[in-house]
């Protein structure tokens, strides 16, 4: 693989033992995957952030790499599993909260933005279409690729932040013009009303299109909480990084419609979200998976004012997201409703299954899908009917 002068030092060492070590991991991997050079990026995005899923071993990871290792592009943080400052009131344990404040140090030490959420598209870190990006949230990563028209593969910790430390990327995969094309068409004849029909739909097609570039044909509208949300469960049930919409996003007329076609009708949209649906009463409310954006905090706010919530009920988003609600008036009655805005965090990475929740009503596939994995239950519905859960009485 060619590299550049600059690259050669790095890799020799010259800009110090973080830089030389991440460089050595972007080289193995373009060796694995035949790129012919490293491409710079223009920000980057690291997962692997809550200790739930670190453990010790990224710990002493980012404690070494912090040492001496410098984010050289902005680099945004995924959440954390929990808030970082209101913990103790979220039933966080003190020897978690501990570790986890640890991991964040390093990686303020390394020069990354603290700003623990999924959507940076959202809250500051907005790439443009064209540019090439290293982020390592699936969900994200889909919706660079699909909705910006931004350029990245599917990101590792490890790869994510080696990309930050040397402000590259292996040339190969997303990155490049041939390997943006549909390979599935999708015929949607369902009449999808809700980003929860976004996001069931996208948890089927994933299963079918698995790591393949869906293209969608016959969606007429979908605004930022509906693509959100299909980026967010076409990731998890599959390992779409990619997808097009004919009409909606920015590359959806690259390449021909692709003879593998697939139709989802009425039928399809029904049984998806009767198969995200388990029995049982919710004791653990959650919405803002992906994070929250402002309009859905500004519904959250409509629907909560002078309720009174019952139920542990998280509203997850960014800092910066929670910052715009604060100065439009949405968190005042979303939190005195006795609801909380959990930042920094989510259902997901928090350890809610060791906070003694059994049964969580979500409006997210993709939280369904991960808290399932967690060995607990998920009853798949409306934001709306998620604010009617935790708001009834028991
Ligand atoms: Fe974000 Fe957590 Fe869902 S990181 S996409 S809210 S699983």
């Amino acid at each position: 693989m060619f590299l550049t002068t600059e690259e050669e030092r790095m890799l020799s060492g010259e800009e110090g033992n973080a830089t030389r070590k991440a460089m050595m991991i972007l080289v193995a991997l373009g060796k694995i995957y035949g790129a012919d050079r490293l491409v710079e990026v223009s920000s980057v995005q690291v997962s692997g952030v809550s200790y739930k899923n670190l453990g010790d071993a990224g710990l002493e990871f980012l404690d070494d790499l912090a040492r001496d290792g410098r984010a050289r592009v902005k680099t945004t943080l995924n959440p954390a599993g929990m808030s970082l400052t209101e913990w103790k009131s979220q039933g966080i344990q003190p020897e978690f909260a501990e570790k986890q404040l640890r991991v964040i140090d390093a990686y303020r030490k390394l020069g990354v933005e603290i700003s623990c959420t999924c959507t940076p598209y959202i809250a500051g870190n907005e790439p443009e279409f064209g540019q090439h990006i290293a982020w390592g949230e699936s969900s994200a990563v889909a919706y660079a690729n699909s909705v910006i028209g931004a350029r990245t593969n599917r990101e590792g910790g490890p790869s994510a932040l080696a990309a930050s430390l040397t402000g590259r990327t292996p040339l190969y995969g997303l990155h490049l013009d041939g390997n943006r094309v549909p390979t599935l068409t999708v015929y949607v004849e369902a009449r999808l009303e809700s980003p929860e029909d976004f996001s069931a739909m996208g948890y089927s097609v994933g299963k079918k299109a698995t790591d393949g570039i869906p293209l969608f044909r016959g969606i007429k509208e979908a605004d930022l909480e509906d693509l959100k949300t299909l980026s967010a469960a076409m990731a998890s049930s599959g390992g779409v990084a990619m997808f097009h919409i004919d009409g909606i996003t920015p590359e959806a007329g690259v390449g021909p419609h692709p003879a593998n076609r697939v139709t989802f009708t009425p039928k399809d949209l029904k049984d998806a979200r009767l198969s995200l649906d388990d029995e049982g009463v919710p004791d653990f409310v959650s919405v803002g998976c992906p994070h929250c954006s402002l309009p859905e905090l500004a519904l959250l706010a409509k629907l909560l004012r002078g309720a009174r919530v019952r139920r542990e009920f998280w509203i997850c988003c960014s800092r910066e997201v929670k910052r715009q609600s604060d100065e439009a008036g949405y968190s005042r009655w979303i939190l005195g409703s006795g609801a909380k805005i959990a930042t920094d965090t989510c259902m997901v990475v928090a350890p809610v299954e060791e906070l003694g929740h059994r049964v969580v009503a979500t409006n997210s596939a993709k939280a369904c899908h991960y808290l399932r994995n967690a060995g607990l239950r998920v009853r798949f519905m409306s934001l709306e009917e998620c604010v009617a859960v935790a708001t009834e009485s028991r």
